[in-house]
């Protein structure tokens, strides 16, 4: 058996690498479908641009539907996943593996969304502002972002919480809590996950890492919205509608003036 605990702090934006990456697709709890952003990119127009694309849900969908996507990822591993899936479906997509807290692409984008609240995984308030004003700079005139968000959830993932799947090799594959820290009146989250892959033979690859994530109340998002540039600002439900304003579950849609 071998565990590489050595690794559980790692950038925030390298979460997704080695053993966690490889485990992804296969443990994965929710997949954002094209259907939930084809209106937003319908609305706003070509091109646009999925930040935090990972191994390509809901980008390739997508790009297989026509419209002109490009994918931005902090992790060359999920990026890597992505173009296999992308040729093996003979896709061809532009992907970017840039942190969005950083990225300087040479294109400007009529929308810039992320699928899920992978916005949460930015580190610190500084991050957060950085990327804000990053996308910001990337829209077009007119150009629209599209950021899900979600609340502190107070109920702790369970101590000892797993998730399991069978690898098409026969191989048990693996991610349980070991531990979770909820500070909701800081609206940041803490868990230690624990990564298995257990061979047909018994041997077992592990890794522990930790992951964190922040939470913003509606009213501390808008104005870091405004912060950054963005006009028409609105809070909406992922079902439709505007959000209300106790929502666990939002996304913000705003407008580069
Ligand atoms: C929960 S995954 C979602 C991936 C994708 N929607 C999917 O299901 O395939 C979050 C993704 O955000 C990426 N990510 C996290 N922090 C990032 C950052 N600061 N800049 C760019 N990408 C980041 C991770 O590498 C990971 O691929």
């Amino acid at each position: 058996m071998t565990t590489d605990a050595s690794a559980a702090h790692v950038a925030a934006s390298q979460f997704y690498t080695g053993l966690v990456a490889e485990l992804y697709d296969p443990l994965v709890s929710y997949r954002a479908t094209a259907d939930e952003y084809a209106g937003f990119l319908d609305h706003s127009g070509p091109p646009a641009l999925e930040l935090g694309c990972g191994s390509g849900a809901p980008l390739l969908d997508l790009v297989a539907r026509g419209y002109d996507v490009e994918g931005l990822d902090a992790s060359a591993d999920m990026l890597a996943l992505c173009r296999a899936r992308a040729a093996a479906r003979g896709l061809r997509v532009v992907l970017h593996e840039q942190e969005m807290q950083s990225m300087a692409l040479p294109r400007r984008y009529r929308a810039i969304f992320l699928a899920g609240a992978s916005f949460t995984l930015l580190a610190s308030d500084a991050d957060a502002h950085a990327a804000l004003a990053r996308v910001h700079e990337h829209l077009l005139p007119g150009g629209a972002a599209l950021i899900p968000l979600t609340l502190a959830d107070p109920a702790a993932p369970p101590f000892g919480g797993a998730r399991e799947a069978r690898a098409p090799d026969g191989a048990s594959l693996r991610v349980t809590v070991l531990a979770a820290h909820v500070d909701a009146a800081r609206g940041a989250t803490r868990t230690r996950l624990r990564y298995e892959r257990i061979a047909r033979d018994g041997r077992c690859e592990t890794l522990v890492r930790e992951i964190a994530t922040r939470h913003w109340p509606q009213p501390v998002f808008r104005r870091m919205l405004e912060d950054a540039g963005f006009a028409r600002i609105t809070a909406v439900d992922p079902r439709g509608g505007r959000a209300s304003a106790d929502a666990a579950l939002f996304a913000f849609l705003a407008q580069r003036a």
